[in-house]
């Protein structure tokens, strides 16, 4: 896959973006129980490294630590674009409205939380402006109306959706382009623990509409990296896609092998290739510069077909995620 370009947005970055959700959401993450090494500084060289990996695409969300992750991309935004203006232009800020069921004047509350996004920010208008999932008890045509709205007032460059299906991603789709707006991209779990996308036709069907997968979890929460096992298991439950470990394992040892064959590529570079290879742009969440740099490595070769292949043999459906079963959708 080469660089990406989010309809409606003209910047074009890698097809490799950085999650925050961990920077600013520490009950989730454990930071200050078991992961004390996590600190604002290791969060700064996370960003300094994968901006000099290449990567310009920074995905957050109002929710992530209650506002916590924009806060602290904000800052690191500050610094960078405060000594360089010119860096603005090679980024896409990508941020999420939750569209909870009692939000009913959805135009006015998206209104609300972009503005609020943008202060948190400091930013005048982000690139991407996404639907956190299908929770809205209003129709497609309303969620389209407030997007619209929200574009045509500059507060964004363009839409998205996250957790959408392919019957929720057409009808928004429909919707706005009948007001001149592209549904520029669907955000949803996929990974070598969680290939249901790809089995569904979901990534197919995005990809006939010129929408762009951005993928979460692509690492599975870290679980792909190989510094998990069944004997090792993580120290807090990751809770999507939780398959037992001993499954998990045998996944890594196929990554870990297709990696020897590139010069020792880790299970996660190989785990992040497979995905952009299938045509979706993974955002690795990353908590310091080792991990930025690992991820970074996913860039800049391609697997090969029978390397793909051993993958997608290996690769777990993931009908037992949790994220499936909460949105029951994607
Ligand atoms: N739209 C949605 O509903 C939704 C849902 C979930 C996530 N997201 C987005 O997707 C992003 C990424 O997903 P995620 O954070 O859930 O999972 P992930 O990217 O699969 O895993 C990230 C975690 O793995 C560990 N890690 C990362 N790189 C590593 C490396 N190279 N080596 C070793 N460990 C590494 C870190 O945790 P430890 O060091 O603690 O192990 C890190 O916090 C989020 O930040 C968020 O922006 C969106």
């Amino acid at each position: 896959m080469d660089d990406v370009m989010f309809p409606g947005c003209p910047t074009t970055v890698a097809p490799l973006g950085v999650g925050t959700w961990a920077w600013g959401d520490s009950k989730t993450w454990g930071m200050g129980t078991y992961d004390r090494s996590t600190t604002e500084a290791t969060i700064a060289d996370a960003w300094r490294t994968s901006l000099d990996a290449g990567i310009g695409l920074f995905d957050t969300a109002e929710i992530y630590g209650s506002g916590e992750s924009e806060r602290i991309l904000g800052r690191l935004l500050r610094s960078t674009v405060g000594e360089d203006p010119s860096r603005r232009d090679s980024l896409v800020v990508a941020t999420k409205f939750w569209p909870a069921p009692w939000k009913l004047d959805v135009a006015g509350a998206l209104r609300q939380s972009l503005e609020a996004s943008l202060g948190r920010l400091g930013l005048d208008h982000v690139d991407l402006y996404q639907i956190h999932g299908p929770i809205s008890l209003r129709s497609a045509a309303a969620m389209a109306e407030a997007l619209a709205a929200a574009v045509a007032a500059g507060l964004t460059r363009a839409v998205g959706v996250s957790n959408y299906s392919i019957r929720e991603t057409e009808r928004i789709h429909a919707e706005l382009a009948k007001r001149g707006v592209p549904l520029a991209s669907n955000q949803i779990e996929y990974s070598l623990l969680r290939r249901r996308p790809e089995t569904t036709g979901l990534l197919r069907r995005c990809s006939e509409l010129g929408v762009v997968p951005i993928a979460y979890s692509p690492i599975g929460q870290g679980r792909l990296t190989g510094k998990y096992t069944a004997s090792n298991p993580p120290p807090k439950a990751r809770g999507f896609s939780a398959h037992p470990m001993e499954a998990v394992d045998r996944v890594v040892a196929v990554a870990r092998e297709v990696g020897a064959n590139h010069d020792g590529r880790t299970p996660s570079e190989v785990a992040l290739r497979w995905i952009i290879d299938k045509g979706a742009v993974p955002i690795p969440g990353a908590k310091n510069a080792n991990q930025a740099a690992d991820n970074a490595g996913a860039l800049g070769w391609s697997l090969d077909p029978a390397e793909i292949e051993a993958l997608d043999a290996v690769a777990l459906d993931g009908t037992n995620s949790f994220a499936n079963r909460f949105w029951q959708h994607g």
